[in-house]
């Protein structure tokens, strides 16, 4: 079993089950031509990015990290025409990449995208008093994933789906004792939500064109629980 019949079996489960997307393709070119690099979900994730958010009837959706905005498409997609999705990015060519491929799929009327560090943006969201977000997606940098995630609970409320991509990386997540950075913010990110009473979580490992990762979903249940409040929520 090699990723090249992970690439052959995600081309038949798209083609069967998503059919051709002209404005998705041209946007996977631009953002190939603009030299940005192929780390964007693959097509049959962004298919599931989409229907997690048409899943929970979402209206506000929080990105963290935009890339060329392919993922922020599939979900923004996802949005009623008076929705919003804000998308963070610190890179000003991705930005910019971007901003473009966001406009030419017709959604540059829902898409915000915050050009700056993630986490200075989600401080600022939070300062600004922001409605809660119904779906975050957090796919930026590995390292703070565990700052993004409390952040993210910052932004939402009950109901609300926290998904994270990259959390098995290449299964290198079982290495207690690795020193990459990527795989130690995962990680921590592990240890937080698995002891974060607010939320009821679970991840899957994935195969597929962008080999073998996986994604964590959190369903965010309830505020936090005042102490001596009684047993502990089901988890
Ligand atoms: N979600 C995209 C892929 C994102 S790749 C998709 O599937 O289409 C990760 C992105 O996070 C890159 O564009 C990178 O520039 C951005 N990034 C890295 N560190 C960041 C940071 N500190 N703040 C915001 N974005 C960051
Ligand atoms: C990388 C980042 C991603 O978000 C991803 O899905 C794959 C790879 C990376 O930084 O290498
Ligand atoms: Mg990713």
């Amino acid at each position: 079993m090699t990723e090249e019949l992970w690439t052959k079996v995600d081309g038949y489960l798209a083609g069967s089950l998503s059919g051709s997307d002209p404005v998705l393709e041209q946007v996977l070119a631009t953002t190939s031509e603009a030299g940005l690099p192929a780390i964007q979900v693959s097509a049959n994730q962004g298919k599931l990015l989409h229907l997690l958010a048409r899943s929970v009837s979402a209206q506000r959706i929080l990105e963290i990290g935009t890339l060329g905005g392919y993922s922020a498409i599939w979900l923004a997609r996802a949005l009623p025409p008076d929705g919003r999705l804000v998308t963070l990015e610190v890179d000003p060519k991705h930005a910019e990449v971007a901003r473009r491929n966001i406009a030419a799929a017709g959604l540059d009327g829902v898409v915000e995208l915050r050009l700056a560090p993630a986490l200075d943006s989600l401080a600022q969201l939070v300062a600004e008093g922001e409605e809660p977000f119904d779906l975050v997606f957090i796919d930026a940098d590995k390292e703070p994933y565990a700052d993004y995630f409390t952040a993210a609970l910052r932004l939402t409320r009950a109901g609300s789906l926290v998904v994270v991509d990259n959390v098995v990386r290449g299964g290198r997540v079982v290495d207690e004792s690795s020193d990459d950075p990527s795989v130690r913010g995962v990680r921590k990110l592990y240890e937080l939500v698995g002891n974060e009473e607010r939320v009821s979580a679970t991840a899957l490992q994935t195969v597929g064109s962008k080999g073998y990762d996986g994604l964590m979903l959190a369903l965010v249940t309830a505020e936090a629980p005042a102490a001596g409040s009684g047993p502990p929520a089901r988890r």
